[in-house]
């Protein structure tokens, strides 16, 4: 495992998204991505998974503090009651008594910047919630956003086809944790002939090459897969490296 060292936290930089996993297939999809080795788990209200989330770990028996869990609070809970709301009920369904990173899902509409922040900073006092981060920010609401809490990440799309040069720059400058969500692509890099040549020069795949892409960049990936065989293929990219004349080549087919 790759791990991102971000104000002094160590992240593991390739996480296990959770969206549109459900029921028994969230629960055992949560517990075998940590047998596999995952150790960063994202979630979000929007996705009525937590509970099972929170099965998943359990039945894993991987000590909870090993584990750096994401969760999202949805837009319409920006008001500062409903975040506070929000939270404690994610905490609930999760079955634990914090969470690693608690993130504003998208960018407000309505409610001041400052009244989300400032009661996640409350949830932050009160031990709740270990960072606080945002998602989908463009970078000039990332600075306003800083006014108001230390920002640890925002999570965005990113993958070969989604260029995000501004973001990764800042994310560099100000040293937050830029996390690529469908890092995938939701599946369609697996078809790009540029990603399948490569990936057969090192014995990998597409979806190898893609999320290897983005580790040697220094951010973190969260891809999500339904298949124990997915699973464990995403997790399978710690040996082997892409040259700097392939990490362009990635980088050209979004530019
Ligand atoms: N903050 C936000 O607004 C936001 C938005 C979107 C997503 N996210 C987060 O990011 C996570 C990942 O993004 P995503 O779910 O949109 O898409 P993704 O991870 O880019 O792609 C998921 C798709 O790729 C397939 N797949 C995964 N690994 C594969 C492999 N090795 N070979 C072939 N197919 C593979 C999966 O199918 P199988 O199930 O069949 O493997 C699934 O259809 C989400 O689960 C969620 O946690 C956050």
């Amino acid at each position: 495992m790759i791990h991102l060292t971000i104000r002094k936290e160590r992240v593991p930089a390739l996480g296990f998204g959770t969206w549109e996993l459900t029921g028994r297939e969230c629960v055992q999809g949560v517990e075998d991505a940590l047998a596999v080795g995952y150790r960063h788990l994202d979630t979000a209200e929007m996705y009525r998974n937590e509970a099972e989330v929170g099965e998943g770990i359990r039945n894993s028996g991987v000590p909870r503090e090993e584990i750096f869990l994401i969760t999202k609070v949805l837009p319409e809970h920006f008001a500062r009651d409903r975040t506070i709301r929000a939270a404690r009920e994610s905490l609930r369904k999760l079955g634990t008594d914090y969470v690693d990173l608690l993130l504003m899902h998208s960018t407000p509409s309505g409610v001041p910047l400052e009244e989300t922040l400032g009661a996640m900073r409350e949830l932050q006092d009160e031990g709740s919630v270990r960072h606080i981060g945002v998602s989908n920010f463009p970078p000039p609401m990332v600075e306003q956003a800083t006014r108001h809490a230390h920002i640890f990440c925002n999570q965005v799309e990113f993958h070969p086809f989604n260029p995000q040069d501004a973001l990764i720059t800042q994310a560099r400058e100000m040293d937050y944790l830029f996390t690529a969500y469908s890092p995938l692509a939701q599946g369609d890099v697996l078809d790009d002939a540029a990603l399948k040549q490569m990936g057969e020069a090192h014995g990998k795949t597409p979806a190898q090459v893609a999320l290897r892409w983005i580790l040697q960049q220094g951010l973190a990936a969260i891809p999500r897969s339904s298949s124990d065989e997915h699973r464990r293929a995403n997790f399978d990219v710690f040996d082997f490296e892409l040259s700097d004349a392939e990490m362009r080549a990635v980088s050209a087919l979004s530019h």
